[in-house]
């Protein structure tokens, strides 16, 4: 929790929730041009949850995943994350935490074109300036994670559409983040494709215990995460938690244990 516990180390092994919004508004643009994108936002995300956050077209659900990535800053209202206030980070804090402790995942993959599936995923080290060795032995663990040892020297165009969101989730794994924020990961992906990378995301959550938070329009996607979050008009308009998410990736024999016949 290093950035985090040093800006309040009395917060440190308290039980606030990973994550809170309180009150959060964003307005975008000025006077008459000024637009309410979110309109009192509060919500709390606890260690290892995973939710699916749903919500028409502009109802938010970017804006508020953006604000969670530290990609972008509330209006008003606060944003606490291991309850320290993310907007009292000076800049170089909040980068910090960025890059130690979330991870995203995008619609269209957003992956270098030119450059290798390795590289693509080397890339965050390269940013914290770890020794060559090291980076290319944990992206390649990275990859084998996500089911794409031997693609290595693949660049983005020689792989399909689900292997490449594979190589941006490895991206987004390699700096073994706390929480992965993806935003409609399955959008630009047909169905079996879609629910590959949803079991991919739910043994990630339930094997290695990291917070998933997804934007998702498809009720199919949405099925697989524990929670749903649905937003309207820039509010959380429900909140609630599925009786039995689809479990596949967590191991079939749970499942099998769990729900018998399913
Ligand atoms: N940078 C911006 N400048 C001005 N308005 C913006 C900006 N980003 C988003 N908006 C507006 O804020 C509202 C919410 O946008 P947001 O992208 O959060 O919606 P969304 O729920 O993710 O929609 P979608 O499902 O289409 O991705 C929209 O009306 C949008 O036009
Ligand atoms: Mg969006």
């Amino acid at each position: 929790m290093d950035v985090v516990a040093s800006a309040a180390p009395a917060a440190a092994g308290s039980a606030a929730p990973l994550i809170e919004l309180r009150a959060v508004t964003k307005t975008y643009g000025s006077g008459s041009a000024a637009f309410q994108a979110l309109r009192g936002v509060d919500l709390s995300i606890d260690a290892g949850d995973f939710v699916a956050v749903m919500g028409p077209s502009g109802s938010g659900k970017s804006t508020v995943m953006n604000i969670l990535g530290c990609l972008d800053v509330p209006s008003r209202g606060s944003y606490l994350f291991h309850g320290v206030a993310v907007q009292r980070l000076t800049q170089d804090q909040r980068a910090l935490l960025r890059r130690r402790h979330l991870g995203f995942v995008f619609q269209g993959f957003n992956l270098l074109p030119r450059t290798s599936a390795q590289e693509n995923v080397e890339l965050p080290l390269l940013y914290r300036g770890e020794a060559a060795a090291q980076r290319r032995a944990a992206a390649r663990e990275a990859l084998a994670s996500v089911g794409l040892a031997g693609w290595e020297h693949h660049k983005p165009a020689e792989l399909s559409g689900g292997q490449q969101q594979r190589v941006a989730i490895a991206r987004a794994l390699v700096t073994r983040p706390t929480v992965l924020l993806a935003d409609e990961p399955t959008g630009n992906l047909d169905t079996q494709r879609g629910r590959e990378i949803m079991e991919l995301l739910a043994g990630l959550n339930h094997e290695r215990h990291i917070t998933v938070l997804m934007v998702t329009h498809e009720a199919d996607m949405a099925a697989y995460a524990r929670r749903v979050v649905r937003f309207v008009d820039g509010r959380v308009a429900s909140d609630a938690v599925h009786g039995a998410p689809v479990d596949a990736a967590a191991g079939a024999a749970v499942a099998a244990v769990a729900a018998p016949g399913r």
